[in-house]
């Protein structure tokens, strides 16, 4: 079904609510998903801005079709080639093989590469843009948000910005408007989606929102790729992103841990006991039973970070790796850590998951605190102390 947004601009995605992974197994989804496209009407032109994943391209097709003749789109925008979005891009071009396909000159290659065609492509660059009958498209650079390709779609006369994945959401619903859902729902679906695809590039993020404010292109309704489009919040979505972009987090821990035979777990009691005791706000994840996504959404939001895990064959239990691995490479900005676990011999957990930690950005603030197989009253005594502590840097810091 499409939806006509504005008169002639319609929103003609696919809505997907049984979706829970995504890129893969890497990214946990909660409420579904949506792959939003539109399509612009405007006197002798009419213009296709991304599409769709593979899966539901005959459909797509039929719901375009029955908008436009296929042969009568003039322009295809392809703001970002990864495949959610540029799915039914051969098949739209095999209906339609005179359309003119644009997109940012990064967007090339990994274009071609991914549908490995030949087709004719028209790169441009921020400020290049396309007169229709009464509307303009203008066009704005955003490499590395999320992909070296990505690129931003604008209308001035209708003050609509197209930023792909940008200020997306995933989130499944029969609205299209943000203003239309559960809002509690959705922010907490975009921090999650910011959180674990856009984190690596908050420094590009500010610099981008920054040189987009500085183009002095107003904007009314931004229509992202993925969930609902933004139109009361608009500004509220932007001053996010650069909040979430700045490093600034809530005076709070995340530990995160897992257990063999439950001494790394009575050190997580201990340690939370000591957070508690000076009133430092906590939330505590098994490793192995926690939603990784949900974590690391948790993780953008607190100061500090706590690594618990037994040392295991002269490293850690695989359950833990996921969340270290992401620490690296998601690169949070200004956080706080240090790490905890018990050990029976040789014992090297805790120094594993500095290594992790350190590679991720993490200030080490505290030295590790160990127990050699299940922690004693007075380790546990000790353990409180740590994390009064961490408690206290988080508070002063
Ligand atoms: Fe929604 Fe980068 O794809």
């Amino acid at each position: 079904m499409s939806t006509e947004l504005k008169p002639g601009i319609h929103w003609v995605g696919a809505v997907e609510w049984a979706l829970r992974h995504f890129h893969g197994n890497e990214f946990s989804i909660s409420r579904g998903s949506s792959y939003n496209a539109y399509l612009i009407k405007d006197g002798n032109f009419t213009v296709l801005i991304d599409s769709v994943k593979a899966p539901h391209v005959p459909d797509f097709l039929r719901d375009l079709e029955k908008i436009t003749p296929l042969e009568k789109i003039t322009h295809f925008i392809v703001n970002h080639s990864e495949p959610d979005h540029s799915g039914a891009f051969p098949s739209v071009m095999a209906k339609a093989p005179k359309a003119k396909v644009i997109c940012s000159r990064g967007g090339q290659k990994v274009l071609l590469r991914h549908h490995l065609g030949n087709w004719e492509l028209q790169p441009v660059k921020t400020g290049d843009e396309v007169k229709l009958q009464t509307r303009t498209l203008k066009f704005f650079e955003a490499p590395m948000l999320h992909w070296p390709d990505s690129m931003f779609t604008y209308c001035p006369e209708e003050k609509i910005l197209f930023p792909n994945d940008a200020f997306g959401q995933h989130y499944a619903s029969s609205h299209r408007f943000a203003d239309e859902v559960d809002m509690d729902e959705l922010w907490q679906e975009a921090i999650k989606y910011f959180a674990n695809i856009l984190t690596p590039f908050s420094g590009q993020i500010i610099r981008k929102i920054q040189e987009f404010s500085d183009l002095k292109w107003p904007v009314e309704m931004i229509c992202p790729s993925h969930g609902m489009i933004w139109r009361k919040d608009v500004t509220k979505i932007i001053e996010k992103y650069l909040e979430w972009s700045s490093g600034k987090a809530e005076p709070g821990v995340v530990v995160v841990y897992d257990t063999v035979w439950g001494g790394t777990q009575k050190m997580v009691s201990g340690i939370t006991r000591g957070l508690e005791s000076i009133g430092v706000p906590f939330k505590v994840f098994n490793a192995g039973t926690a939603d990784f996504n949900d974590v690391l959404t948790e993780i953008l939001k607190y100061r500090a970070i706590l690594i618990g895990c037994p040392t295991l064959n002269n490293s850690l239990m695989p359950t833990i790796m996921p969340f270290l691995e992401s620490i690296k490479g998601l690169r949070f900005l200004n956080k706080i850590g240090a790490a905890f676990g018990t050990y029976g011999w040789s014992g090297e957990g805790c120094a594993r998951i500095e290594e992790f930690l350190k590679a991720g950005n993490v200030k080490i603030v505290q030295p590790p605190i160990k127990t050699n197989y299940a922690p004693t009253e007075e380790e546990l005594v000790k353990c409180e102390q740590f994390g009064r502590e961490i408690g206290t840097i988080v508070k002063t810091e």
